[in-house]
């Protein structure tokens, strides 16, 4: 049989033009090769697979030397000549809106000024990516260009496997990345995937198509912030941080979002970081006001700013642990403090050991690794020191997710651990989900509900912001009157990068008010067509034990069966795409994630789809939270139930009596 006959949708039978590199782009590093000969072999039959094969001798010898020289055949040479960005949608091919919509997503992705390595296909957090190779990227989109709505395009780590007949109700796409077998679920097992060509690193939304540059970030550590203040200092919800001093450290993907997040909140940011370059992209963004090396400079800066009440974001140029040092000897006032280093890959480069600058810490790590981690390791035990020296002088710390204090655990400090034969049970200082947006949002059901509007028309995003707007009742809850002022002054903060979109932490109720609303808008023509979604960090969507179940205290917060609940749960009721992702944020065999996307176009199916799968995708988190016992989302499913009735139904715990149970489990242990 000839296989070529059957084949429909591939690339074109002409090789691209080659494609020159960018000076100034940032590109990904070199994981270096892992695979045995024959391995080697796999992977290039694995990449040729897309390759019509009258081209296959030339594409050889340029996809071994990819492979030999960054550990990953990226298909360089299939990147479109043009520069990249999320455009109108209508100005895409495609025979549905959920096709055009999804290249929009895609391409926003992918930017240069999106994208943390755009030639690796990589958007954020270091390695996530929206495909393995270009050849998917292209590909997909051809299929994208042909999907009818009555078809689904099902997508493996992002190689698309095809397009299968489904219906009108069902997803336009299912994805699912880097899904692995228990036995290889780790590490080891997750390079040697990725080096093949067959599997795919998609953090969250990189993988989820849903990213929408820094702003994501911002909302979700502006309501970090203003929560730890109401938590550690009283302050009251209607009061903001004015005249309070936050540090921290790093002004990297993530990181970069806390100077202007607390600068949102009123308060005074002081942030370390060593990396020069990274200080320079904030500062022209205007997300950092100040910057100094001088330690003694930021103090007098700190204190003017107290005085006058007055909000400002501050980068010390160089190491946390020395600052935190200058501030402990010196008795400086810091109010709140945490740590946004790259722990979760501190001896990887993540984190720059004290003693070092920027520079000799990179060059170290290449030339000596063990050296290196040595370094780190003592880094790391003398920023605990001097973190456990400020809290006794009055300073509340929480770890930011970034793994800190395991990494402290494997530093060697096994008194960190509230168990010191067992990390998964948690730290003797809290972590920002366990304290914070664990049981003051997503316990209620608040998390990170986002739009694009496809258009791209500025105008479209104004009027869904007020739209938004209309939808909050500020009065309610602590929480809403902080998504209020947020969404008030959202263009005034000027967060867009890339794609006309928002984010803004909603509750389920609030998030099915307001996606109805914007699909009456594109119904009436008053705006066009929107794209809603949501981080995966949220309520339901992720299974992570270290984050966003870290507040689950029935032991199963090792389990997944949440967040492989709620992508099915997404797909049967219709949200146009679905996706399950290993890893985000954690790394593979931490934790599972999943999201949706869902393309408004004004019909009375999406009104139908908004309903039910808005509701679920959050409630069923919510469900999960209360069977838990936690407070919050108790209140929250009692009151669903009451207004459900006849409807749905949430199971609720019967509660014990700890005490007396801990008194007769201990007696009868005696
Ligand atoms: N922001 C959030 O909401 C959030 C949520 C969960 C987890 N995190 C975690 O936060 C960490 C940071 O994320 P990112 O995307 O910004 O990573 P990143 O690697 O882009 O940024 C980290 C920055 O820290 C700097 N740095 C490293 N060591 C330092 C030191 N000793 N002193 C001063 N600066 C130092 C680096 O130069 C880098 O710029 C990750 O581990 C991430 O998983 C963030």
């Amino acid at each position: 049989m000839d296989l070529k006959e059957a084949i429909s949708f591939k690339l074109p039978d002409i090789f691209p033009s080659e494609n020159k590199f960018r000076e100034g782009i940032r590109r990904a590093p070199n994981r270096g090769l892992n695979l045995n000969q024959n391995e080697i072999v796999t992977a290039m039959k694995n990449a040729l697979r897309y390759i019509p094969d009258h081209l296959h001798d030339e594409i050889i010898p340029e996809f071994l030397e990819e492979l030999i020289t960054t550990g990953r055949i990226y298909g360089y040479r299939y990147r479109p000549g043009e520069e990249l960005s999320g455009r109108p949608v209508d100005s895409y091919k495609g025979k549905t809106i959920e096709g055009k919509a999804f290249q929009v997503m895609i391409d926003n992705n992918l930017d240069f000024k999106v994208a943390l390595y755009p030639y690796e296909l990589v958007t954020y957090g270091e390695s996530g990516q929206v495909f393995q190779n270009w050849m998917q990227y292209c590909l997909v989109k051809k299929y994208l260009e042909e999907m009818r709505e009555d078809q689904t395009l099902i997508i493996y780590s992002g190689h698309p496997l095809g397009l299968f007949p489904t219906s009108i109700n069902a997803p336009r796409v299912i994805s699912t990345n880097g899904m692995l077998v228990g036995e290889y679920d780790n590490l080891e097992g997750f390079v040697k995937a990725a080096a093949l060509g067959v599997s795919n690193y998609g953090q969250m939304t990189a993988g989820g198509w849903m990213y929408i540059g820094p702003q994501g970030i911002v909302h979700g550590t502006y309501i970090t912030l203003l929560n730890a203040g109401r938590l550690y200092l009283g302050i009251p919800d209607d009061k903001d941080l004015s005249g309070v001093v936050f540090v921290s450290s790093g002004l990297g993907g993530m990181s970069g979002a806390q100077p202007k997040a607390v600068e949102i909140a009123g308060g005074i940011g002081v942030i370390a970081e060593v990396d020069r370059s990274r200080i320079e992209t904030r500062h022209e963004q205007g997300w950092v006001s100040k910057v100094s090396g001088d330690p003694g400079e930021i103090v007098g800066w700190i204190n003017e700013y107290r005085e006058s009440g007055k909000p400002v974001s501050i980068a010390f140029h160089g190491n946390i642990v020395d600052m935190l040092e200058y501030f402990a000897a010196n008795k400086i006032k810091i109010e709140l403090l945490s740590d946004q280093t790259s722990c979760h890959d501190a001896y990887g480069g993540g984190y720059t050991p004290a003693g070092y600058t920027f520079e000799q810490g990179r060059k170290l790590l290449t030339e000596d690794p063990d050296k290196f981690r040595k370094e780190v390791d003592r880094s790391l035990l003398k920023h605990f020191k001097v973190i456990t020296d400020l809290t006794e002088q009055g300073t509340y710390f929480w770890d930011y997710g970034n793994s800190f204090l395991k990494a402290v655990f494997d530093a060697g400090l096994k008194e960190v651990a509230i168990d010191p034969s067992d990390p998964s049970a948690g730290f003797v200082f809290p972590s920002y989900v366990e304290h914070i947006m664990g049981p003051m949002c997503f316990d209620y059901g608040y998390g990170p509900f986002r739009w694009v509007c496809l258009s791209g028309e500025k105008e479209d995003l104004k009027k869904t912001d007020a739209a938004a707007m209309s939808q909050i009742d500020p009065e309610r809850r602590g929480m809403d009157r902080d998504n209020y002022q947020w969404i008030r002054d959202a263009e005034k903060n000027a967060l867009v990068v890339g794609t006309q979109a928002r984010i803004l932490y909603a509750d389920a109720g609030g998030r099915v008010d307001i996606a109805l609303k914007f699909n009456e808008m594109v119904r009436s023509g008053e705006i066009g067509p929107v794209m809603i979604g949501r981080d995966h960090h949220d309520v339901s969507g992720t299974d992570s034990p270290y984050r966003e179940t870290s507040n689950i205290k029935d032991g199963s917060n090792i389990t997944a069966d949440m967040a492989v609940q709620n992508f099915a749960g997404d797909a049967v009721r219709g949200m146009s795409m679905v996706v399950l992702s290993n890893g985000g944020g954690v790394g593979i065999g931490k934790a599972f994630n999943g999201g949706f996307g869902l393309v408004l176009d004004g019909s009375e199916l999406k009104d139908k789809i908004i309903r039910s799968a808005m509701e679920w995708d959050v409630m069923n988190g919510v469900a999960r939270r209360a069977w838990a016992r936690n407070d919050n989302a108790l209140e929250t499913a009692e009151e669903w139930n009451k207004n459900n009735q006849g409807k749905g139904h949430l199971t609720i715990p019967f509660l014990a009596d700890e005490k007396k149970l801990e008194a007769l489990v201990a007696e009868r242990l005696k």
